[in-house]
């Protein structure tokens, strides 16, 4: 196992440049699942993930390479069975049923169990797939849908009791390419990653519009053909690298960004005091700050603030002066950084979903355990600010969303260390 040893301090400063989106390429990897013939997925970051989406679509029986940022896929001859062992080790395997059902006409996937940041029901996933004519089985650990004599386009509503399902309409969209007649979905989710799998499935031959609105209208085809396609930046880690800067910062340039999917965000940071501009081609810029102040945020669904962007938060109002209330309304228990970063000195109090953070002067150093990916980028980013060595253990959680975390915090000014243990 392998931690990261950040030794907190150095002021942040220089370009770093922001990788593919993870939540982004995982869909649409699973997407080329659709077509015979041959895709190109550009700008797919290397990270534990996608590396687990790509064996399991070699596990499928896939022909499929990842080098270089590329994945290549030609998806001949697939099973429809994806393999408890992989499947289990990530939820977004899930997003594999949309496809195998859609082209092949039955998928058995293990059920995705329950994860750190809360309970990950995938039942708005089943509901849209059953409203498409498909039959739903749950034994043994799998999930099994069939669609004996095909899926038939249909209106489906995907709104859940959080809102909007991000996977869950871009499971429902994939099966629905394929379906006879037109699918309308109705309360979809607006994430940019949703229009991006769209737009990677119109370029196979699709036929979606209104993706990124409520209501996507979906007329089934044929038949989808191979496509090439470049996933959109991470907003995510881009919103950490921008939370790293506003920290401990004087002048951090991130580049590769779409400054558009990152709005909650940035209204966020200038509001407590931070300088955040736009610059000409895809880049965003933060200097240091001096009147800071705390500031109030509820998580919500796209383009509000992103729960994936919550505990990155969490770390940097620890040091703000003033009150922070920070309230997470997507997984409510997603709160697994704040006994550590109180461990850290900081002060925070949760009342249920809420957590109040009063500023504090200063972190200092310790070792603390990485529960979840954003916890533990967190965590990470809470040792920047620190006075002393932070020891972020459990580093395979933060590999599976950051690429080359540790090369791009050095390229920064940051003085951090991988260390087996
Ligand atoms: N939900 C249901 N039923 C469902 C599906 C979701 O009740 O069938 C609930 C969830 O429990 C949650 C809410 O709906 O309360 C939203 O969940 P959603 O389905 O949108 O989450 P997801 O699609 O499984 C993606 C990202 C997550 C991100 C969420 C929310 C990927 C691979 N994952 O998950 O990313 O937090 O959307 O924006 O795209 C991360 O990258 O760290 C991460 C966890």
């Amino acid at each position: 196992m392998e931690k990261l040893l950040v030794h907190g301090g150095s002021r942040l400063q220089g370009t770093v440049t922001i990788s593919g989106s993870k939540n982004s390429a995982l869909p649409i990897i699973a997407a080329t699942l659709l077509t015979g013939e041959r895709c190109v997925i550009r700008r797919v970051p290397d990270l534990s993930d996608t590396n687990y989406m790509v064996r399991i679509l070699a596990t499928l029986g896939a022909d499929v390479e990842m080098a270089s940022g590329n994945v290549i896929t030609s998806a001949g001859k697939i099973s429809h069975q994806a393999p408890y062992d992989l499947v289990r080790k990530m939820r977004a395997s899930v997003c594999v049923l949309g496809p195998l059902v859609g082209r092949l006409k039955q998928a058995v996937v293990s059920l995705p169990g329950g994860c750190v940041i809360g309970d990950r029901p995938i039942d708005l996933h089943l509901r849209g797939l059953e409203a498409l004519g498909a039959e739903v089985e749950v034994k043994g650990g799998d999930v099994s849908v069939f669609a004996r004599d095909g899926l038939r386009g249909a209106e489906i509503n995907m709104r859940g009791k959080h809102g909007s399902t991000v996977l869950g309409t871009g499971n429902v969209m994939m099966a629905a390419v394929l379906a006879k007649g037109q699918t309308v979905i109705e309360g979809a989710a607006l994430e940019p990653e949703v229009t991006d799998l769209a737009d990677f499935l119109n370029a196979m031959g699709a036929k979606i519009e209104g993706a990124g609105t409520r209501t996507i209208v979906i007329e089934g085809v044929d038949e989808l053909g191979g496509a090439e396609h470049v996933v959109i930046p991470d907003r995510i880690e881009a919103g950490t690298f921008l939370v790293a800067g506003a920290l401990i910062g004087d002048d951090v340039i991130l580049e590769n960004v779409c400054s558009a999917h990152m709005t909650g965000l940035i209204d966020f940071l200038q509001q407590s005091g931070h300088l955040v501009k736009e610059l000409a081609g895809d880049r965003l810029q933060i200097s240091s700050a001096s009147d800071l102040r705390g500031n109030d945020l509820v998580t919500g669904p796209y383009p509000e603030f992103p729960t994936d962007m919550q505990a990155q938060v969490c770390a940097l109002c620890a040091t703000t002066p003033g009150i922070s209330v920070v309230t997470e309304t997507i997984f409510p228990q997603r709160f697994m950084h704040v006994p550590e970063l109180n461990r850290m000195g900081a002060n925070i109090r949760m009342e249920d979903s809420t957590a109040i953070i009063k500023g504090v002067e200063r972190l200092s150093a310790a070792p603390v355990m990485a529960s979840d990916l954003r916890a533990s980028a967190a965590l990470v980013v809470a040792g920047l600010g620190a006075e002393g060595t932070t020891e972020v253990n459990r580093l395979y959680h933060i590999d599976r969303g950051y690429e080359d975390i540790d090369d791009k915090l050095q390229g920064i000014g940051a003085r951090v260390e991988r260390v087996r243990q």
